[in-house]
């Protein structure tokens, strides 16, 4: 660990200093251990390491099984472009799960939490370390000039949340020698990772595409590699943000790319969590999304309602926007266009200081909430009587005999039975 970071950090459980010894961090309250050199701050990191575990085992028996699936695709009777598309597709996965197996083999042993069923945060992000480290990237050439323009050759301690697969602060630590760069990131895939990637390592991934732009640009190997390892002004960190590791005042810039409109609290709620530890002149620069896109109606802020929410908090809060490709993938027969906001705000006030709510996990009875209960109370009486492949006269008898449905409604709504499931299982997102 680098010696510039140790008096920044903070116990995230009981706020106490930490101390290094016998290769863990302690505070009264918890140790905290490394994870391939990473510190693992987490606020509690035996839960956390286990939550990841299950995660990480979930995409593993997930992708295993869409390989397998691929497999047999590729075997039945189709087009030969089409067999070609599916086995070049089929190795691209088996090759990036072979890698993440190795590099996390650790996480595969631990027991798996039961109530867990998601591997959400492993599955999406993989396009991130192309774009930071294949691609020719725009949008990334725009994020780094945005914040570069801020850092200039200032000695800062700079904290860039939810940090993803590195390129950023990559290409900031590089430029920005006087600055200490701190990566913070929940995930251990992408933060493992890309701390090898800013050490040295050349490391194999294979970019695929399930809409290809053509036959011939199904998948590209690619050998990622830093043009030079980092220096010592670069820490990578595993901790979850809202609970973060560090002492009151300790930051001079906070970085949040694309970080406060995808948490699990709303927008303002983040935003409240991360300005306690900004020194009295820091700075907080964010970029993502011109509209946060959360579910709640009231939470659905536009560019206007952010800058509105930030401008009590800061003595001076500026925006700009562009409007960039996401994550241009070349091989994609897609783009997607997004209008993004950049904000700079300088010097938190006392307001901002004001600690910030805990928001309880809490789940609100909404219109939505309602008509999902009834469509799994119904769901999930049909689905019991599906234990083997069902065609819609058998659903639709079976329906009449156990639902009491009528003999004339019951194939219609056999069939939209079927049909639904099928869409839950298979056409909801691309695989
Ligand atoms: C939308 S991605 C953005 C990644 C990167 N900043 C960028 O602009 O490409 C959000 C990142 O935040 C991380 N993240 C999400 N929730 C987090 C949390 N509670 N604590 C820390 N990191 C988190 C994700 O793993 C992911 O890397």
């Amino acid at each position: 660990m680098q010696n510039w970071l140790l008096p920044l950090l903070r116990c995230p459980a009981s706020q106490q200093a930490l101390t290094e010894k016998d290769g863990k961090l302690h505070s009264t309250a918890q140790s905290y251990p490394f994870l391939h050199g990473i510190p693992c701050l987490y606020k509690n990191p035996g839960m956390a390491l286990l939550e990841w575990g299950t995660k990480i085992q979930n995409y593993v028996n997930e992708e295993s099984q869409q390989i397998e699936h691929l497999n047999m695709l590729a075997r039945t009777p189709a087009l030969e472009l089409t067999k070609k598309r599916l086995q070049q597709q089929m190795q691209a996965r088996q090759q990036n799960l072979d890698f993440l197996t190795s590099s996390l083999h650790a996480f595969l042993h631990y027991p798996p939490v039961p109530i867990m069923p998601s591997s959400q945060q492993i599955h999406s992000y993989f396009q991130l370390f192309f774009r930071d480290w294949c691609w020719a990237s725009e949008e990334l050439d725009a994020y780094t000039a945005f914040v570069s323009r801020h850092l200039g050759d200032r000695k800062l301690n700079v904290l860039l949340l939810g940090s993803g697969a590195g390129g950023l602060s990559y290409r900031l630590a590089h430029a920005h020698s006087n600055a200490n760069i701190i990566s913070l990131e929940h995930n251990p895939f992408l933060a493992i990772t890309a701390e090898r990637l800013m050490l040295g390592e050349t490391l194999s991934m294979q970019h695929y595409e399930s809409y290809p732009r053509s036959a011939e640009q199904a998948m590209q190997s690619w050998q990622l590699k830093a043009d030079k390892p980092l220096g010592n002004n670069h820490q990578s960190l595993l901790a979850g943000f809202p609970h973060l590791p560090f002492a009151e005042r300790s930051i001079d810039v906070v970085i949040a790319p694309w970080f406060f409109d995808i948490l699990d609290l709303p927008f303002a709620n983040a935003v409240r969590h991360a300005l306690p530890m900004l020194k009295d002149d820091g700075e907080m620069l964010l970029f993502g999304p011109a509209n946060v896109h959360k579910s709640a109606p009231e939470e659905q802020w536009t560019t206007e309602e952010i800058v509105a929410y930030l401008q009590p908090l800061f003595a001076d809060v500026q925006h700009e926007s562009q409007r960039l490709f996401y994550l241009d993938s070349p091989l994609a027969a897609q783009r997607r266009q997004e209008q993004i906001v950049f904000v700079h705000g300088q010097s938190p006030n006392d307001e901002a200081r004001r600690k910030a709510d805990d928001a309880p996990v809490k789940l609100k009875v909404t219109p939505e909430l309602q008509q999902y209960k009834a469509q799994n109370e119904t769901m999930h009486a049909v689905l019991g009587v599906i234990n083997e492949d069902i065609d819609v006269p058998t659903l639709a008898k079976r329906l009449q005999e156990q639902f009491g449905f009528d003999a004339k409604e019951a194939p219609y709504y056999a069939e939209l039975f079927i049909r639904k499931i099928q869409f839950e299982l298979y056409s909801k997102s691309p695989r």
